[in-house]
């Protein structure tokens, strides 16, 4: 097979949660890109719906569905509809996530539970609703996106919940991978640094100053464009990575290395 062969994702189904926005979206559109059918599913329907025209307009079957994927129910709805609209789920990227800045001896207990939901017991949901299909048919990949903030703690914001619940990702898909690599199911993370998505500028409206700081001490000097993780999630997706899995690919400009 030539080398371009092994990225193309035609016939095959993408579904990316929180996939009405930000780097979800632009995951969704490097999947379509790609030859991808894409499922955006996101608590924001008006959003996913804007999200899958721009990419029927793009030539490629897409469809939005509404989702809480800390609603277990609704995970397993998502992705029964998937299947017995599109008869196959062979791509996952759990892209729904939140964060918040809020000092450890201030933070609420709705605010513990809230990041941990939504970004850990959400996306294990997700896992297990994809995965069990992806079993069935003895095919899969899942991409989940974790963060560089699962591998150091960034500074100077308080974030311990986010910190906690992006390295709980990275562990879950190292376990996923070993218990699922018999099924030939593949689970590999992605670790954004900073990205300039509306997450990252919600939380800097108050901080600005923070953007300064986060880019001297990224040694290619800048914060990532969300268009930046279309690449890698193709390559995670597809025969590309095809022995690759347990793996957590960084993707931070240099901030981990030091
Ligand atoms: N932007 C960054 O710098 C950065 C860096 C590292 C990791 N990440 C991670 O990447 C992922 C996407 O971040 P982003 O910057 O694109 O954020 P974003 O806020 O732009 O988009 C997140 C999407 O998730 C959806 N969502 C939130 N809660 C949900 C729920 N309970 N159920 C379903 N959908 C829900 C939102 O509606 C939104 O569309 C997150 O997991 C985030 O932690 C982001």
């Amino acid at each position: 097979m030539n080398v371009k062969e092994y990225f193309d994702l035609s016939g095959e189904t993408a579904l990316v949660t929180g996939g009405a926005q930000g780097l979800g979206e632009q995951m969704a559109i490097g999947l379509t890109e790609a030859g991808a059918r894409v499922v955006i599913a996101d608590l924001n329907l008006d959003k996913a719906e804007e999200v899958a025209s721009s990419l029927q307009k793009m030539g490629k079957e897409s469809i939005a569905l509404q989702i809480d994927v800390t609603r277990k129910e609704q995970v397993e709805k998502v992705v029964s509809d998937v299947v017995s609209r599109f008869s196959t789920l062979d791509i996952l990227v759990t892209s729904a996530g939140v964060g918040q800045w809020v000092a450890a001896e201030e933070m609420s207990e709705e605010d513990w539970r809230k990041v941990i939901d939504i970004n850990l017991t959400g996306l294990f949901f997700c896992c297990q609703a994809a995965g069990k299909e992806m079993i069935r048919r003895k095919k899969g990949s899942i991409i989940n996106i974790a963060s560089m903030s699962g591998i150091a703690v960034n500074y100077p914001q308080c974030q311990s919940h986010y910190n906690t619940s992006k390295s709980g990702v990275i562990q879950l898909t190292r376990s996923l991978a070993l218990e699922w690599a018999k099924h030939n199911v593949r689970v590999n993370a992605l670790a954004p640094g900073y990205m300039q998505t509306k997450l990252v500028e919600d939380l800097l409206v108050k901080l600005p100053e923070y953007a300064e700081q986060w880019k001297k001490y990224t040694p290619m000097g800048r914060l990532g464009d969300p268009s930046e993780i279309k690449a890698p999630c193709v390559f995670l997706a597809s025969q590309a990575a095809s022995f690759i899995t347990g793996s957590v690919l960084v993707m931070d400009g240099g901030y981990t290395i030091w």
